[in-house]
């Protein structure tokens, strides 16, 4: 039995259950088959039965929705599309009288190529102070034609987008780590500094809990704009090249991408700190930073920066139980070790979701966007049995988790999409070699009834929702002994009354090499990632992912029971 430490401190946020709602596909109340912000303030009784502690939404601001809303135009009003800036304050307000606290995103990678402030450095030509907010170069070779550097956007083609003069001859180019519409800042300037705290706190003034950061490993690039080439099973964001598992490489080699993890970026971090501290309560910036190892991912939570940076390492950790006890261990302790609380999180908006990636098998393991012509689709009913299992352990674990829309109803990655309702800017930037992203996107089904299953007053859901998700429908599930939704709100409801969100790690041997099971405080967890059932020890069994046989947990299932000698 081994122990692991706790982290300390009572603010909200170490032990949150945070659940992210991605605006576009939660509930549309005007019927025009977009989700918008009174749909959301209309479900939230829904989410606080669910028993979460807290929302993040994903961006609903002005934008022309070229990478789904995180291509940003004014950063201070919500787009017609969700609605208005008073439907945003009937949605906190909503959320706060239920006790849901509220976090949205902040996007200061890039903004959108429709920004104003974009528009007005394309004017003001070379040279200018409006170019010096953004990434401007001249391009190589004789007349600039070629790329100012050989990077690659993280959606495909080139990295670059050279801009035409107002006299039509071409110009300079712009740098785009993402789509071409969202031109990268040049965080070396003060004046883009100052804008993004005024955002900071224009929605702090409006009473936000904080802010999820996106891209927050992006935004400080290395000086000179060297070349790379990223290696060719490393993952796009920046994570571990897959020789990180090769020996001679340990983890403390550090990452060479020059426009990741850039050690300028904690400056801002900092600064951005103390513009939350100066507001009461507790504020949270949550980072996104695709950053491995966790030992240096945990740099972005040390005690003057950020507090929480969720955790891709336990996403990408498949379903086996030595892979899960060591990554369970090395993100307590990582984390631990800067006082920050360790997160966890299987899903969200960007990756296949985990009731169909936890069944993909060789090749298609890495989940980059599954969809029809993939080899090998994953068996749903496996997929659903060991997302019901992971998504037990997870809710477990000391520290903060986050679930992505959806997953409580444990919604498979949507693979039959017609290429044509597709929309994601990395299927259009790979010319359909990649499907990008959509899978994971489409509108959640409230009801059995209903051409979109209550998603929508309408009929209408903008990407198509797969017939058979009418047995996934939430009201199909409410109530219903075993279904998942009563799995996951039993799960919170156990883990608040058992504090195992702020308790410890004990692992316990002797149930095999397939099998993690572990005691927090007075519960002792077990998960069996094998195929062959086993013995559960003493104790009233609490919680478990699929039907016991005796005291016998079957493969891939989970469960919590009342620890004997507690
Ligand atoms: C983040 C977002 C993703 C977006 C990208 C560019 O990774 O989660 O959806 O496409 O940043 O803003």
């Amino acid at each position: 039995m081994t122990g692991t430490k706790l982290t300390s401190g009572t603010e909200w946020w170490r032990t949150a259950v945070i659940y992210q709602i991605y605006p576009r596909s939660f509930a549309d109340a005007n019927g025009d088959g977009m989700g918008d912000l009174a749909g959301i303030s209309a479900r939230l009784p829904q989410l606080k039965d669910l028993g979460i502690d807290a929302i993040w939404l994903s961006p609903f601001y002005t934008s022309p929705q070229r990478d789904a809303g995180y291509d940003v135009a004014d950063y201070c009003n919500v787009d017609p599309l969700f609605g208005t800036l008073d439907d945003f304050e009937v949605l906190q307000r909503t959320a706060h009288d239920l006790g849901i606290r509220v976090i949205v995103d902040i996007v200061p990678n890039h903004s959108s190529s429709d920004h104003g402030w974009f528009q007005a450095a394309l004017a003001a030509g070379p040279g200018s102070e409006e170019r010096a907010r953004y990434t401007f170069r001249d391009g190589r070779g004789e007349n600039g034609e070629l790329p100012p550097n050989n990077w690659e956007s993280v959606f495909g083609g080139l990295a670059w987008t050279r801009t035409t003069d107002p006299d039509g001859t071409p110009g300079q180019w712009y740098l785009h780590l993402f789509d071409s519409s969202q031109p990268d800042f040049d965080w070396d300037s003060d004046w883009v500094r100052e804008q993004f705290r005024a955002v900071l706190r224009f929605w702090l003034d409006r009473g936000v809990d904080g802010f999820r950061v996106d891209v927050a490993h992006g935004m400080i690039k290395a000086p000179g704009l060297p070349d790379y080439t990223p290696p060719a099973e490393g993952g796009s964001m920046g994570g571990a090249p897959a020789s990180a598992l090769e020996p001679g490489i340990t983890a403390e080699t550090p990452l060479t991408a020059p426009y990741w993890a850039q050690e300028g970026v904690h400056e801002i971090y900092r600064d951005w700190h103390q513009v939350l501290a100066a507001y009461p309560g507790d504020r949270v910036l949550a980072a996104e930073a695709w950053v491995d190892p966790l030992s240096q991912m945990a740099k972005w939570v040390r005690p003057d920066e950020m507090h929480q940076a969720f955790n891709f390492a336990y996403l990408e950790t498949p379903w086996n139980a030595a892979k899960l006890k060591s990554v369970i261990d090395e993100s307590l302790e990582a984390f631990g070790n800067v006082g920050a609380p360790s997160t966890w999180v299987l899903s969200n908006h960007d990756v296949v979701r985990h009731a169909s990636r936890l069944a993909l098998t060789g090749d298609n393991l890495q989940g980059h966007g599954i969809g029809p012509k993939t080899v090998g689709l994953p068996d749903t009913a496996l997929g659903l049995r060991r997302a019901r299992a992971a998504s037990a352990l997870m809710l477990s674990l000391p520290g903060s988790s986050y679930l992505y829309q959806g997953e409580e109803l444990g919604l498979p990655e949507a693979v039959d999409l017609p290429d044509h309702a597709r929309e994601d800017p990395t299927w259009f930037r790979t010319k359909g070699e990649r499907y990008g992203r959509d899978g994971c996107r489409v509108p959640i089904p409230w009801e059995a009834a209903g051409e979109s299953f209550g998603f929508s007053t309408g009929a209408k859901s903008w990407l198509p929702q797969p017939r058979e998700w009418a047995g996934l429908a939430r009201d199909q599930q409410d109530g219903v002994a075993g279904s998942t939704l009563e799995l996951y709100k039993l799960a919170l409801r156990l883990r608040r009354e058992h504090s195992l969100a702020s308790g410890t790690v004990e692992w316990l041997e002797g149930f095999g090499p397939e099998v993690a099971a572990y005691r927090n405080g007075d519960v002792t967890v077990v998960a069996n990632t094998g195929t062959a059932s086993v013995q559960l020890p003493a104790g009233d069994v609490l919680l478990a992912s699929e039907d016991l046989v005796g005291r016998t947990l079957p493969g891939d299932a989970t469960a919590w029971l009342r620890s004997a000698q507690a």
